[in-house]
């Protein structure tokens, strides 16, 4: 017990700003963001995405300069995405595996400009890559086959890795691929190129606006549902996070963000390791929507709910307010 009205007042701390930030328990940094971003072809293209307002597709060179900028708004690390060509778009994903995909250009293009200022986090998965948006390979039913899409991953994993990835990320929710990638990554001498694994990932209603960033909604038959997990579960999610630390991940992800705190909680209390949440681009478009018709301030709701992926055990988290957020508290 800790007393009774009067002697007990909570609202006692709260009534000055200097007692506030005293006892305030979660502090929000920019070293907790990581910045997902779109790589599309050509030089000095930016392409605005309709259904992400505020977010583009950038070219190589212009992703360069969004890297600097990260870096100097103490943002640690970026994160990704391709919208690869249609006509290199195939059945098998095969230009996941080509050494010079936008993938690598942009890689390449950050580490040259950036250096070890800042980290690259890569996705793998199969989805940019194929003419029918799944992000694996698929069978005649269009069943995602697993076993044969994880030989597929180990190829484009290593092909990150050699054009100078630090964080491989797999995002496609097959079986066993952490294990065998981790296995490929350390046969290739890429000991110390991390993993993060998207552990616990949705088959969500909140990914659209991604999809049209990566230009695979139009492509996409059908759903996720047979890899990506039931919204409804969370024993599950607990499996496949253990599964994929005993596999070699050195954090995990939960994904989307706000509406699973309770994973990213329950992941944290039992394994205690990085969690990393990923504020997805529905996620976005709500808080967007939302300051467009006047319903919420942007600063506040950006800031207010990437404090409580901190507030339920994140380590960071992935938005595309990164950058936004950073300017906000570097004051
Ligand atoms: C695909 C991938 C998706 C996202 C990240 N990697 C979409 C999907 O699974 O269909 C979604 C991110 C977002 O919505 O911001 N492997």
């Amino acid at each position: 017990m800790t007393g009774s009205y009067p002697a007990t007042r909570l609202r006692r701390t709260r009534a000055s700003a200097w007692s506030r930030a005293l006892h305030r328990q979660t502090v929000l940094t920019p070293a907790d963001l990581i910045w997902p971003l779109f790589v599309t072809g050509g030089s000095g293209v930016e392409e605005p995405i309709g259904s992400l307002p505020g977010v583009s597709r950038w070219s190589v060179d212009l992703i360069a300069q969004r890297a600097k900028e990260a870096a100097a708004l103490g943002i640690p690390c970026l994160a990704l995405f391709p919208n690869t060509q249609p006509e290199l778009r195939s059945e098998d994903g095969r230009e996941a595996l080509n050494p010079d995909n936008l993938m690598c250009r942009a890689i390449r293009a950050i580490k040259d400009a950036c250096g070890e200022s800042i980290g690259v986090l890569t996705d793998v998965a199969l989805d940019p890559y194929t003419s029918h948006g799944q992000d694996g390979l698929v069978d005649q039913a269009g069943y995602v086959l697993n076993d044969a899409t994880v030989e597929v991953l180990i190829g484009q994993s290593l092909n990150q890795a050699a054009a100078g990835a630090d964080v491989i990320a797999p995002s496609d929710m097959m079986d066993g691929r952490i294990g065998a990638i981790r296995d490929a990554l350390e046969d290739a001498g890429h000991a110390n190129v991390q993993i993060m694994s998207y552990a616990a990932k949705y088959a969500s209603a909140f990914y659209g606006p991604f999809r049209d960033a990566v230009g695979s909604r139009g492509l996409l038959k059908g759903d996720k549902k047979t890899y990506q997990m039931d919204p409804a579960n969370s024993d599950e999610a607990l499996r496949e996070v253990e599964l994929d630390l005993l596999e070699g991940a050195d954090s995990v992800m939960v994904k989307p963000g706000l509406p699973y705190l309770d994973i990213i909680l329950k992941v944290k209390e039992t394994f205690g390791v990085p969690v990393f949440a990923y504020q997805v681009s529905g996620e976005y478009a709500m808080i967007e929507a939302a300051v467009a018709a006047g319903a919420g301030e942007r600063d506040a709701l950006v800031l207010e709910t990437l404090t409580a992926f901190k507030r339920a055990g994140c380590s960071g988290v992935l938005t595309y307010h990164a950058a936004h957020a950073a300017r906000l508290l570097n004051g």
